[in-house]
């Protein structure tokens, strides 16, 4: 039977796919050192796996509102609060089930087949497969290594075309960890607003930040109410990427469409689930901290090593958790490079090419593994190359 030609276009996420490829080399006794997946290796905090436990034991395991349990919203509107300097109204937020689904219901709610995206490339997979899904048009913007990977916004001005109807920014990014100033995300936003268009912000790593850089976003400028959306998730920074929780926040008329889209799609988000997010926006912060300054030192580490091995070069990033090394040097193709670490050297790393049209020449890596494994992983690629 014929499928949809939806379907024909979907990509899903090739990192997954490329982790189970590497299971079986794994089943058959290969010794890998993983760097694809961006899954922090700590334990979600107790506090947060506590609160679940507590919703379990106190039955919250039926449908909860689709629009999201009251308290997580007043929780979440109290944080932005705090780290944004505007408290969203209780229709403007959306509970969903992970980042990466409000991404997919934004773009469906807000956003006509042909319609044409900017999106930052090298960039974050699903938002590649979820724009030919829905059979909106990508145009892509490059992030240069000269600029240090930051959405430039010249380029972005370049690639506003009648056709445009939103700007994807994504800071700090995955794959390169570049952190974009908070001129460059004002400037961002003037082209959004001048041209009338939506301004969709993924701020996932936003806690995820070294080296005292200041995080902008543009939320502050019109607090989501005209055509900012601010996607945000509990995955990296509180550990909890098997949770599947998020929040968007956004203008209200969009929000109640994205609503019924989940309302149709998923129901709900799992009540227990929610109670977990309370805590982690409520709870002791300190084990989020904990975790960025591990995450700083492994990056350190991480980059200093890959710099001391011929034929790379690596930016020092200033954000979440990737390294996005030029390999260029070596002569190989990302896909070369990547195949040979598996094979000689048992290190798992993604080729550039897997995040965009622009990443040939890179590989990326995520520094989610201990200090131990980052030095076992440096000797074996150095061994190799
Ligand atoms: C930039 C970015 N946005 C969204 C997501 C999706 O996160 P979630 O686990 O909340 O779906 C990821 C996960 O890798 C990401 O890197």
């Amino acid at each position: 039977m014929k499928l949809s030609q939806a379907a024909y276009r979907l990509e899903g996420q090739k990192m997954f796919q490329i982790l189970t490829k590497t299971r079986e080399l794994e089943r058959q006794g290969k010794d890998i050192l993983h760097f694809e997946l961006g899954d922090p290796d700590f334990d979600t905090p107790w506090n947060i796996c506590q609160a679940t436990i507590r919703a379990l034991q106190n039955d919250e395991t039926h449908y909860a509102p689709s629009i999201g349990l009251h308290d997580l919203k007043v929780a979440a509107a109290k944080v932005t609060e705090k780290s944004r300097g505007f408290k969203p109204s209780m229709d403007q937020l959306l509970v969903c089930p992970g980042a990466n689904v409000s991404v997919y219901y934004a773009l469906a709610c807000a956003l006509d087949p042909g319609d044409e995206v900017i999106v930052p490339d090298p960039g974050f997979v699903s938002y590649f497969s979820i724009l030919k899904f829905l059979g909106l048009q990508i145009k892509r913007v490059p992030l240069r290594e000269k600029n240090k990977f930051r959405l430039n916004p010249i380029d972005v001005v370049l690639a506003i075309s009648p056709a445009t109807r939103m700007i994807i920014i994504n800071s700090p990014s995955n794959p390169t960890g570049a952190v974009m100033t908070p001129a460059e995300i004002q400037n961002i936003y003037g082209l959004a607003k001048r041209n009338n268009l939506y301004l969709l912000s993924d701020e996932m790593y936003a806690r995820m930040i070294y080296d005292n850089t200041v995080f902008a976003s543009p939320s502050i400028y019109d607090h989501c109410k005209e055509g900012v959306i601010l996607v945000n998730g509990f995955s990296k920074s509180y550990a909890m990427t098997g949770f599947r929780l998020g929040v968007v926040t956004g203008p209200a008329p969009l929000i109640e469409k994205m609503g019924l889209l989940l309302e149709t799609t998923v129901s709900c988000v799992s009540p227990f689930i929610q109670r977990a997010g309370i805590e982690a926006l409520r709870g002791d912060q300190e084990p989020t901290f904990a975790m960025v300054r591990k995450y700083k030192e492994r990056r350190d580490l991480m980059v200093e090593g890959l710099n001391s091995i011929k034929g790379i070069k690596c930016l020092m990033p200033k954000g979440a958790f990737y390294v996005f090394p030029n390999i260029a040097e070596t002569g190989m193709t990302s896909q070369k490079f990547c195949d040979l670490m598996l094979e000689k050297a048992g290190v798992l790393v993604v080729p550039g090419p897997v995040f965009g049209e622009y990443g040939e020449g890179y590989v990326r890596l995520c520094y989610c593994n201990s200090i131990a494994r980052i030095c076992e992983a440096i000797m074996r690629m150095r061994r190799v190359l």
